[in-house]
């Protein structure tokens, strides 16, 4: 008998109900994704006022090798790196927080001269002049390569993607790659 009843109200829910199905929004889930997909790989050619030997660059270069962000960071940024950074595109009325800069974080997987807790996901960078550049065996153009987007020299690599995908500009993969190359 409660069957019936149920069964009955249920029914007669169904009935009265009004059709909801116009306000639920249906978003295409592909174009969501579409979203967040990484850009596919591709070649950079190192600028030619990339000065890989120039001193400031090298202080920046060593700042975004060694931290996470602007906020993590202990010591102040060298001149020309800022601890915040307005997200391109994005209009900012007074008052509004400006978010921390994201910096390198490649601490967190290749150890390098003078480095605190290292990782070791990535071969380690130290000797790096001396053993593959000074020999011939690598060069500026593939260091930058590597660091603006290594899925180009290999489709599996592990690393993080930095130009490609727009976290640095140019010139800050040319300060990173003057710090790989410079002598320490
Ligand atoms: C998630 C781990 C990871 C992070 C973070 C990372 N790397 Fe790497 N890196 C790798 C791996 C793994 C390789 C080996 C090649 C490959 O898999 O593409 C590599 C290769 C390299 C090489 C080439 C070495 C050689 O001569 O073969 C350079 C230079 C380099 N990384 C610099 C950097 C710099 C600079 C950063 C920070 C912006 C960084 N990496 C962040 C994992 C990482």
């Amino acid at each position: 008998m409660k069957k019936t009843l149920l069964m009955s109200l249920v029914l007669a829910g169904s009935l009265i109900a009004a059709d909801y199905s116009s306000v639920i929004q249906h978003p295409d889930a592909s174009k969501l994704i579409q979203k967040d997909l990484l850009p596919p790989a591709k070649h950079f050619k190192m600028p030619a006022n990339c000065v890989t030997t120039n001193s400031e660059s090298i202080a920046r270069g060593a700042f975004l090798f060694h931290n996470l962000n602007g906020k993590k960071a202990k010591k102040n940024p060298p001149k020309g790196l800022s601890r915040k950074q307005m997200k391109p595109g994005k209009t900012y009325l007074p008052g509004d927080k400006i978010p921390s800069k994201q910096y390198g974080n490649c601490i967190a997987c290749h150890d390098i001269e003078g480095s605190v807790g290292p990782g070791n996901v990535g071969p380690s960078l130290v000797g790096y002049k001396k053993m593959f550049v000074d020999s011939g065996v690598r060069d500026a153009q593939f260091v930058y390569q590597q660091i603006a987007d290594a899925r180009a020299l290999n489709p599996e690599s592990l690393m993080t993607i930095n130009l490609a995908n727009g976290l640095f500009s140019s010139s800050e993969v040319c300060d990173l790659t003057s710090y790989i190359l410079a002598p320490k």
